[in-house]
C-alpha cells in the first residue's frame, strides 16, 4: 500500500541517515515518500537533503520557521501536506522500529481499519526503551487516566500515548484537531469515532541525541485533556459532591433523632454508597451499561470498592497527619482528591469497562488462522 511516512524532528541530525536507511530496507519502494517535518536548530535539514540523494524512497523535508503546536503541530502539517490517503507517523530517533511500518500498513489493509496503533501494551509489545521507572509510572498513569476519560473512543486502544501509528487521512477531520504538545494520536482518537486496531511493538532505546520530553510537555498534556473533555469526569465529581452533602445531612438527621454518632455515620455511609451507585449508573456511565459487565457484577464491584475506600480513608488520613508535617485539613483535601481520581479510574476502567470490538494484532491472528476471515465489526458506541 502506498503511504507517506511522516517523521517529526527536532534536532535529530545524527538519526536521519539511519532512519532513512532502515526505512529503505524495511519498505523498499513500497512507500510514496518519507516526509520530515522539522523544527530543528541543528543541521537536520541538511542531513535530510543528504539522505534524499541516495534513498530509493523519495525524501522531503518541510522546515518550519515557527514550531507551532510542537510535535503535534508538525504531524498535522505532515498530514496536510501528504499526497497519499494513508500516512504512518513515527518518531525520528529510532525508538519506533522502521521494520514495523510494513506491519502497520498490512494490518490496515487486512482489517479495513481507520487507524492502526503500534502499541507497547498488548501482548508482544514492550516499553523497554522508556528510560526510568519514574517515566514508566507517569506513562502508565496517564494512559489509565486517559482511557478512563474516553472509555468508548479508546476501548480498542491500549496505548493512546504512542506516537507510532498509521492513519487513513480521509477519516480525520484535520481542521478539527487542536494540536499541542506530544500526544497527537490521543487528539485524533478523542475527536473522531474511528475503527482502531493494534499491533504490538517494542519501544526501543533512543539511537542518538536526547529526549525533548519535559515538565512543560506534561502540563501541555493536562491542558489537552481538559480541552478535550472533562464531561464524564465532571458528572462523576458532581455526583460525588451530592453524595458528600447527603452523607452529612443523613448523619445530622439521625444524630438529632438521638441515634449514636457511630451508627449514624455508618448508616449515612451505607445510604450514600448505594445512592451513589444508582446515580452513577444513570448519569455517568449510562452509555456503557450494556457494553461490559452485568448489573450485579457492577453493583458488587462498585459498592465493594466504595465501602473499602471509605473504611481506608480515615486510617490513611491519620497516617498522613502523624507521619508528615502536612496540616490535617490539607491532608484531608489530598486524600479526597487522590481517592476521587482513583475511584474514577476504577469505575471507568474496571466496573464499566467496555469490551474490545477489534482483535489485538489482527495480522498475527490471520497467520495463525488463515482460513478464518478476520472481520472487524464497526464500533457502535459513539458517545465518548
Ligand atoms: N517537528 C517537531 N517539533 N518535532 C519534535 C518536537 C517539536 O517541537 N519535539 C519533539 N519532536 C520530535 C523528536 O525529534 C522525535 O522525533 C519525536 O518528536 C519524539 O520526541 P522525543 O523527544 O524522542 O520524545 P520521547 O521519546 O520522550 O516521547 C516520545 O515517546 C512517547 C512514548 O512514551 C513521543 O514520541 C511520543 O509521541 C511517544 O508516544
Ligand atoms: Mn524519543
Amino acid at each position: 500500500m502506498n503511504a507517506t511516512i511522516i517523521v517529526p524532528t527536532f534536532n535529530e541530525a545524527p538519526n536521519v541517515a539511519e532512519i532513512v536507511r532502515r526505512l529503505n530496507d524495511a519498505v523498499g519502494t513500497g512507500a510514496a515518500e518519507i516526509l520530515f517535518v522539522d523544527d530543528s536548530s541543528d543541521d537536520t535539514p541538511q542531513a535530510v537533503a543528504h539522505a534524499a540523494q541516495w534513498s530509493a524512497i523519495p525524501v522531503r523535508v518541510i522546515h518550519r520557521e515557527e514550531a507551532i503546536g510542537g510535535l503535534s503541530g508538525a504531524v498535522v502539517e505532515g498530514l496536510q501536506s501528504a499526497a497519499t490517503d494513508w500516512c504512518v507517523v513515527m518518531d525520528g530517533d529510532l525508538q519506533h522500529p522502521p521494520e514495523m511500518v510494513p506491519v502497520l500498513l498490512q494490518s490496515a489493509q487486512a482489517t479495513g481499519a481507520d487507524v492502526v496503533v503500534a502499541s507497547r501494551h498488548v501482548r508482544g509489545g514492550s516499553n523497554q526503551g522508556l528510560s526510568d521507572v519514574r517515566r514508566r509510572l507517569v506513562s502508565n498513569g496517564s494512559i489509565a487516566l486517559t482511557r478512563a476519560m474516553f472509555p468508548a473512543r479508546l476501548r480498542n486502544c491500549t496505548d493512546p500515548m504512542t506516537g507510532f501509528f498509521a492513519v487513513r487521512r480521509s477519516s480525520v477531520d484535520i481542521d478539527a484537531l487542536r494540536p499541542r504538545g506530544f500526544k497527537i494520536l490521543l487528539e485524533i482518537l478523542a475527536r473522531h469515532r474511528m475503527q482502531v486496531v493494534e499491533e504490538p511493538f517494542i519501544f526501543a532505546e533512543r539511537h542518538a541525541g536526547e529526549s525533548k520530553a519535559d515538565l512543560a510537555q506534561g502540563i501541555r498534556f493536562l491542558r489537552q485533556l481538559a480541552a478535550l473533555r472533562f464531561g464524564r469526569m465532571s458528572r462523576f465529581a458532581a455526583i460525588g459532591a451530592i453524595g458528600a452533602v447527603a452523607n452529612l445531612a443523613i448523619m445530622a438527621a439521625l444524630v438529632a433523632l438521638g441515634i449514636g454518632y457511630v451508627i449514624a455515620a455508618t448508616v449515612a455511609a451505607a445510604v450514600t454508597i448505594l445512592g451513589n451507585f444508582f446515580l452513577q449508573e444513570i448519569f455517568v456511565f449510562r452509555d456503557l451499561r450494556h457494553e461490559g459487565r452485568s448489573f450485579w457484577h457492577r453493583f458488587v464491584a462498585s459498592v465493594g470498592f466504595n465501602t473499602i475506600e471509605s473504611m481506608l480513608r480515615l486510617p490513611l488520613l491519620y497516617l498522613l497527619v502523624e507521619t508528615t508535617p502536612v496540616p490535617s485539613v490539607i491532608a484531608q483535601g489530598v486524600t479526597i482528591l487522590v481517592a476521587f481520581v482513583i475511584r474514577f479510574v476504577f469505575m471507568s476502567r474496571v466496573v464499566y469497562r467496555p469490551r474490545r470490538t477489534t482483535p489485538v494484532s489482527p495480522l498475527l491472528a490471520r497467520t495463525i488462522a488463515p482460513q478464518s476471515e478476520t472481520t472487524v465489526p464497526h464500533a457502535t458506541n459513539g458517545s465518548v
